[in-house]
């Protein structure tokens, strides 16, 4: 068996991945890294000497229980989800670990809630879908606006990006999920998700200063949409995104980040403005940092290293702001986020 501090990486080499495995030695942790490539994994050794390579595919249960052999919880960082999520779910479960991923797909994240959760629960396993920038860490702001409010009439999360370089996981994830929808659109509205071919309405949302008003996409529709009503009664859940950076992501030569600082983040810079609204009374909190792939590793990072210590709230297939105290966590990350949480709200 592991020592309990090693963790599992699928998808090790990938941009997001990378990250991650970086944030986990930071931490103490002893990576396992984890893909389908065995030359990817022994490149990326270069960068960690020592470390533990395990070749496994998601067509191969067998591979997946060797990979995840001594480990004590496994984040899944290997994208299009609708491919990988439930093969590795299904493996963690196997093996009695936790699971959390990184997935930004909406169905994929409704698949990993649907086809799981009863399972989850019934043994007591932790798996948590989009712990990541989108769908984590709107959840978590939500949650912690939400203060002591148990239901609200909306909650709106506008995502201030500076630019978006997308990688090549993230177009893959657009298609595959552009695919699943045949094309539509999709939002959270009256309780559910509504697929749809409207035009997505361009209005000014007004950022918080330095960002101030920017010109966003409306139902720009993120993860967020399943994980906050996957625990709090808010029957419209909005997401919207600077119309620069929504620019950028469909752009024919969309490019790749590219670091320019000692930790590998890109200049990208974001603003998370989260407004929750009930019986006519707002609440608003505000988070800023980095780069949306880095701020990934530690979000997935604290995750597991609250569930290996009991800090969670319950079991089952489970979002952020659902097992952990959300504004203990987004306090726990201020080397990596800076927050803007109202007296009236805070936690
Ligand atoms: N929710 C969020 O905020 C958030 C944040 C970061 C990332 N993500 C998501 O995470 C995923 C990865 O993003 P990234 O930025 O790291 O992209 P990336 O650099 O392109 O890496 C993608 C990784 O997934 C692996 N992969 C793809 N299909 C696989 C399969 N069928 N089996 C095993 N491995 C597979 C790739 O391995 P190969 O090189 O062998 O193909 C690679 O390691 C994307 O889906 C992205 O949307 C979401």
């Amino acid at each position: 068996m592991g020592s309990g501090r090693n963790v599992a990486v699928f998808g090790a080499y990938g941009h997001t991945g990378r990250f991650v495995v970086a944030e986990l030695r930071e931490r103490g942790y002893v990576p396992l890294l984890l893909g389908r490539d065995q030359d990817k994994l022994l490149a990326l050794v270069e960068t960690h000497p020592g470390l533990e390579t395990r070749q496994a595919s998601v067509d191969d249960p067998a591979s997946l229980d060797r990979a995840l052999h001594g480990a004590a919880a496994v984040i899944n960082c290997a994208g299009p989800f609708a491919t990988t999520a439930a093969p590795l779910v299904e493996a963690a479960l196997r093996a009695g670990i936790p699971y959390v991923d990184v997935a930004a797909e909406i169905e994929a994240n409704v698949d990993t809630f649907a086809h799981f959760a009863d399972r989850a629960r019934e043994a007591g396993a932790v798996v948590v879908p989009a712990m990541a920038f989108y769908g984590g860490l709107g959840d978590l702001l939500v949650t912690t606006a939400m203060g002591d409010w148990t239901a609200a009439d909306e909650a709106h999360v506008a995502y201030g990006l500076s630019s978006w370089h997308p990688t090549a996981g993230t177009l893959a994830a657009g298609v595959v999920s552009g695919q699943r929808r045949s094309g539509r659109r999709v939002r959270y509205t009256g309780g559910q998700l509504e697929y749809h071919d409207d035009a997505l309405p361009t209005l000014e949302w007004p950022f918080p200063a330095p960002l101030g008003p920017q010109s966003v996409i409306g139902e720009f529709t993120m993860a967020d949409v399943v994980t906050v009503p996957s625990h709090l009664a808010v029957p419209e859940v909005r997401t919207y995104m600077t119309a620069k950076a929504a620019a950028d992501l469909s752009a024919p030569d969309a490019s790749a980040p590219t670091a320019v600082d000692e930790r590998g983040r890109s200049a990208q810079t974001f603003i998370v403005d989260v407004l929750v609204c009930s019986g006519g009374a707002e609440r608003r909190v505000v988070a800023s940092g980095q780069d949306i792939y880095a701020i990934t590793a530690p979000l997935a990072v604290e995750a597991v290293e609250r569930i290996l210590t009991g800090r969670t709230r319950t079991t089952g297939v489970v979002s952020a702001g659902a097992v952990f105290d959300a504004p203990d966590f987004l306090r726990a990350l201020s080397a990596h986020l800076s927050l803007h949480v109202p007296l009236d709200v805070r936690g």
